[in-house]
C-alpha cells in the first residue's frame, strides 16, 4: 500500500448539499493517490485538526470524493469552507473491500445510514464488471434521510441494480412494496433466496445494525468469509502506531477497516 504521510495540499472544488447535515465534498488533490472503496483518507484543516473519511465515489485521477456529516469541531470547520479553500488529505488508509473473484458472483451490498458513503464507492466499481447481479439494500430511519437517491434509482430503472429501500417509518401509498419496506434494513435478508451459495456481501452501517445483521446473513447459508463489513474507530494516527482503534486485538486502521465475518467472529468485542 502506498500511503503518504504527508498531507498533500487539496483544494476544494465542488460541494453538494445532500440533506440538512450531510454534504458531498469533492477535493482536487493533483497527486496519484486514489483512495478505493473501504480504505479512507484523513483530511485536515491547518490550525484546526484532521478527520478519517471514506471515499464516497471516484470522479477522476486527482481528486478525492467524501459524504460527511457535520458531527463536531473539525467537520464543522470544513462545513465553513467555500469552494476554492486549500486542506491537506493523508492517505490511503486501510485495507479497503477485496471481494473475491466476481464472475459469476451475486454481490449484495447492506448500508445503513451514512453506511452508504463506502458502499456507494463499492458499487460504482462493482456495477457493470463481471458480476451476475448487483443488489443494493440501504435503510435509514426516514425516507428523508437516504442519501444519493436520484442516482440509486436511476441505475435501478437501468436495470443494472436490484434497489431494495427500508425506512423505519410509515410509507406513502405511493411507495411500490417491491422496492420500499418500512421496517429496519435487517428485515430484508428474511426475503433473501434460498440459494446463496454465489453471494457476496458487503455491509457498512452502524453497530447496533452489525449487531443483528451478521449473524442474521450467516444463517441463510452465506459463507461467513464471504460476509465483509467495515468497522468504524476512533483514529488518531492511522498507520498502527498509537493502539487507538485496536478493536479485539487488531488494528482497524491497518488491518481493516474491512474484515470478514469470519475474522470478527476471532475479535472479541469488535462488533457489540
Ligand atoms: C474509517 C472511518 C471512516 C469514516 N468515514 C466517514 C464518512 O464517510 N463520513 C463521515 O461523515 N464520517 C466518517 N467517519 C467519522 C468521522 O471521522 C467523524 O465524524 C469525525 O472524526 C468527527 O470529527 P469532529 O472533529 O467533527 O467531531 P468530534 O468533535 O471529534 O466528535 C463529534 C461527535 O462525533 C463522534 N465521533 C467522532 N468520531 C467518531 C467515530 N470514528 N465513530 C463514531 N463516532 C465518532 C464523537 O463521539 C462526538 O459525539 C469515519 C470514521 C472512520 C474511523
Ligand atoms: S489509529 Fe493509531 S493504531 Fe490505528
Amino acid at each position: 500500500m502506498n500511503v503518504s504521510f504527508q498531507p498533500y495540499p487539496a483544494t476544494l472544488v465542488a460541494i453538494e448539499s445532500l440533506h440538512n447535515d450531510v454534504r458531498v465534498f469533492t477535493f482536487d488533490h493533483q497527486q496519484a493517490m486514489t483512495v478505493q472503496p473501504g480504505q479512507f483518507a484523513e483530511i485536515i484543516l491547518p490550525g484546526i485538526g484532521g478527520f478519517p473519511v471514506s471515499a464516497c465515489g471516484y470522479v477522476t485521477a486527482g481528486t478525492f470524493q467524501a459524504c460527511i456529516r457535520r458531527a463536531g469541531r473539525v467537520t464543522s470547520a470544513l462545513f465553513r469552507c467555500t469552494i476554492g479553500d486549500c486542506v491537506g488529505v493523508r492517505g490511503p488508509f486501510g485495507n479497503g473491500f477485496h471481494l473475491p473473484d466476481l464472475a459469476r458472483k451475486d454481490v449484495l451490498l447492506i448500508a445503513g445510514g451514512l453506511g452508504i458513503a463506502p458502499i456507494r464507492a463499492l458499487l460504482q466499481s462493482v456495477v457493470g464488471g463481471a458480476a451476475r447481479s448487483v443488489t443494493l439494500f440501504y435503510g435509514a430511519r426516514r425516507a428523508a434521510e437516504l442519501l444519493f437517491l436520484p442516482e440509486l434509482e436511476a441505475l435501478a430503472e437501468r436495470g443494472s441494480l436490484c434497489l431494495r429501500l427500508a425506512v423505519e417509518e410509515p410509507l406513502e401509498a405511493i411507495c411500490s412494496p417491491q422496492r420500499w419496506h418500512s421496517g429496519p434494513v435487517t428485515d430484508l435478508v428474511d426475503a433473501l433466496p434460498s440459494s446463496t451459495a454465489t453471494l457476496l456481501v458487503a455491509v457498512c452501517g452502524p453497530p447496533q445494525m452489525y449487531a443483528v445483521l451478521l449473524e442474521k446473513l450467516a444463517t441463510t447459508g452465506i459463507t461467513a468469509a464471504h460476509i465483509f463489513a467495515t468497522l468504524e474507530r476512533r483514529m488518531r494516527c492511522g498507520v498502527g502506531e498509537c493502539g487507538h482503534c485496536v478493536a479485539g486485538g487488531h488494528y482497524v486502521c491497518t488491518e481493516g477497516p474491512v474484515f470478514s465475518l469470519a475474522q470478527l467472529r476471532q475479535m472479541p468485542g469488535a462488533i457489540a
